[in-house]
């Protein structure tokens, strides 16, 4: 039997375009020695001017240590990226994360929320599917490896259902 982790106290906010810098310091940080991918401070800047575009960022003291990338239109989201620094992995900031985005989801009227995930990112496969995403869809070879070979993409969504079905016209 494992011992319980603490979980971690953090702070979440909402970044706007003038924060792409330390989201793009914070997204290398989670991806760039896994999988090398990098977005650039120009590239963020660029996505969080998007209309519906909105990241929320978890900090530890001052530290930005996590983030949800997410982009709602009408009453659909897709979560663009989510990612916890190495370091504060497993200490429940992405499910603090993530019930912020659904939060945000529910405020803006979001009754569906998407996300692709490598079939291989088995840790974030199994966190989704503990948050209640269930698969939709799979994209065959979608994703590039840095070795060359390629990986489907699974589609998942997560539907919120009970947080509008009292509304609904019968
Ligand atoms: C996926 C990711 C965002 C999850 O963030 P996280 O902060 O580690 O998530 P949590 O701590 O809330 O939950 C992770 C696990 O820790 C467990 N956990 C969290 N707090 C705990 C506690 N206090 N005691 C015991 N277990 C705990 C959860 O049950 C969960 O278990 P699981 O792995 O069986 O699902 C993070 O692992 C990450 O950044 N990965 C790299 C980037 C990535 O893959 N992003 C997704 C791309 S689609």
């Amino acid at each position: 039997m494992s011992a319980a982790r603490p979980r971690a106290r953090v702070r979440i906010e909402t970044l706007g375009p003038a924060a792409a810098a330390v989201l793009a310091a914070l997204h290398e940080r989670v991806f760039a020695a896994d999988t090398g991918e990098r977005w650039s401070t120009g590239d963020l800047y660029a996505i969080l001017r998007v209309p519906g575009v909105a990241c929320l960022l978890a900090r530890a003291g001052d530290a930005p240590c996590g983030y949800a990338l997410l982009r709602c239109a009408a009453d659909e989201a897709e979560l663009l990226s989510i990612g916890v620094e190495p370091a504060f992995q497993s200490h429940g900031i992405g499910g603090q994360l993530m019930a912020a985005a659904r939060a945000h989801c529910a405020r803006l009227g979001v009754a569906r929320l998407f996300l692709e995930v490598r079939e291989e990112n088995i840790r974030a496969c199994r966190f989704y599917r503990r948050l209640g995403f269930v698969e939709v869809g799979r994209r065959r070879d979608y994703y590039r490896r840095s070795c060359g070979a390629r990986e489907d993409a699974i589609t998942m969504s997560l539907v919120f259902a009970s947080e509008y079905s009292s509304t609904t016209p019968q």
